[in-house]
């Protein structure tokens, strides 16, 4: 006896709603126009909302009623990333997306992708990761020391190249030899065309080759970063010096065959964990010290923390533990404004029945936006409020899992979760025992996605230095004080 079908097509459409779109563009004018309060004001048509995408792709991919579905309830979520997960992949991706990580772990389907986490997942295990605490440390330590009572530093920028060091020596075990403005340059040119062609269906058809000054600014960018990578491939490869890092690791790595991994293999994994690796965690510290500096009381809270923890030493991974204040703080920055502001759309491979009722047929694409499902004001009361509370032992109980998704889940949550984790956390530690930043202007700042959700203008922050830098004392001085 075969079972019925679970789904009558005919009627999906109307099972489902959504908001009014146009009937040529679907939902790409609104998502263009207003992405993020799009995303929010779809919460209003329930725990699956239809999105179609319009006559143009509907012909252009002879798909009828090709649809996006964005999902706004806990356990459809858990059930398409984690229970169901083997029915979904990753949906195809804009041009400029696939010509950066090329078939890098971020990107790669199937048994490639199953191979690639199997290599990584030890060098990025919890445990492991704690070894980089003292070059996280230092390297927070040295950028502040560089800050002075009264300067104006582009709180952006400066976390932008601090992760970048971070994320330079992780990978290639030595210090970042190349201008780092060139690569941030070229990244955040490769950011714009991105969102560019994830926003306009037509811009995702235009192929890079065609030479338009978008185009042909992002080639060069990007072919500067390349060039930087074969080299340090190819160096290493002549001189095959063992270290602790990714690139080392990638040239010792076999294929499914048997066969070292070759120049283009290691290149895509290289340039997906610079860019998942630093752009992310650099937001999610910029969002911080903005949201610490509106808050006055949750800012002295953690200074006392840190105080009572640290004194006046550094921080290191076996203090996190005790800094339970701020790994709150951290988790409500995330929660705010997470940096990975929407997943990879999902596309279905098989018909599939949610949790919440609603049915998906094959070929749908399925949206989930971490950005979105962080300020349901169902699951997160007063959403837009900066309230670490939210994040106290006792409160996470109260909440359905799945409602708290910055890293994602299954399997394809973030690699780098506990480096990112400790990095952001040691980081905050290391500068905010020294320094308090204010915000320079009174300039609203709103959050814009693209690759990340980045602030729409450079941060500009005010330091307020609370103890001197540590320059070590020479010894005679600290036995006269001593005395
Ligand atoms: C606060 C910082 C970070 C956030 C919020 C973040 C968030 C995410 C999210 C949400 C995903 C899943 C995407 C999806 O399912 O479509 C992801 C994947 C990934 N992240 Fe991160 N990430 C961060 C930092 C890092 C770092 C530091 C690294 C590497 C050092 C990293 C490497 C990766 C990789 C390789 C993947 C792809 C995993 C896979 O598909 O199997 N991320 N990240």
């Amino acid at each position: 006896m075969t079972s019925p079908p679970l789904i009558d097509h005919a009627n999906l459409g109307t099972r489902l709603s959504g908001p009014p779109l146009s009937r040529w563009w679907g939902y790409f004018p609104e998502l263009r126009r207003d992405t993020l309060g799009f995303l929010l004001r779809c919460q209003a048509y329930g725990d699956v909302v239809k999105l179609p995408m319009g006559r143009v792709v509907e012909l252009f991919l002879r798909q009828p009623d090709a649809a996006m579905y964005v999902l706004n309830h806990p356990a459809d979520v858990k059930h398409i990333l984690v229970t169901n997960q083997d029915n979904y992949q990753k949906g195809p991706v804009p041009p400029v997306e696939s010509r950066i990580f090329g078939q890098g772990v971020l990107h790669s389907e199937g048994t490639t992708h199953h191979r690639q986490r199997r290599l990584f997942l030890p060098f990025f295990h919890g445990h492991q990761v704690t070894a980089y605490s003292g070059l996280i440390t230092s390297t927070a330590h040295a950028r502040v020391a560089a800050w002075y009572d009264g300067m104006t530093v582009d709180i952006g920028q400066e976390m932008a190249h601090l992760t970048l060091s971070i994320i330079w020596r992780l990978l290639f075990g030595q210090d970042l030899q190349a201008d780092a403005s060139l690569i941030r340059d070229a990244i955040l040119v490769g950011q714009r065309l991105i969102k560019l062609q994830y926003d306009s269906f037509l811009a995702s058809l235009t192929p890079l080759w065609i030479p338009l000054p978008r185009h042909r600014r992002f080639l060069r960018g990007f072919h500067v970063i390349e060039e930087i990578l074969i080299q340090l491939i190819r160096d290493r490869r002549r001189n095959p010096t063992y270290r602790n890092d990714v690139l080392s690791l990638l040239l010792a790595a076999k294929d499914a065959d048997g066969h070292p991994l070759n120049e283009r293999e290691i290149r895509d994994e290289l340039m997906t964990l610079l860019l998942a690796g630093h752009e992310t965690t650099a937001n999610a510290l910029t969002w911080t010290w903005a949201l610490l500096s509106q808050t006055e009381s949750v800012w002295e809270r953690l200074v006392c923390e840190l105080n009572d923890v640290l004194g006046d030493r550094p921080p290191d991974a076996a203090d996190l533990p005790r800094l339970r204040y701020l790994k709150m703080i951290w988790d409500e920055s995330l929660r705010l404004y997470p940096p990975a502001w929407s997943l990879h759309t999902r596309a279905a491979h098989a018909e599939d029945r949610l949790p919440s009722g609603a049915i998906l047929p094959p070929g749908s694409w399925v949206f989930i936006s971490p950005w979105n499902l962080h300020r349901n004001p169902r699951w997160f009361p007063d959403p837009t409020q900066f309230d670490p509370e939210r994040f106290s032992e006792a409160a996470c109980q109260t909440r359905p899992a799945f409602t708290y998704i910055p890293f994602g889940a299954g399997g394809r949550r973030c690699l780098g979760e506990s480096f990112a984790e400790l990095e952001g956390l040691l980081v905050l530690a290391t500068m905010a025992s020294k320094i308090r930043l204010r915000l320079s202007d009174g300039r609203v700042i709103k959050p814009e996605p693209g690759m990340t959700l980045h602030p729409h203008v450079p941060v500009q922050m005010t330091v307020e230095q609370l103890r001197p830098l540590q320059t070590p004392t020479p010894w005679h001085q600290s036995t006269a004080s001593d005395s």
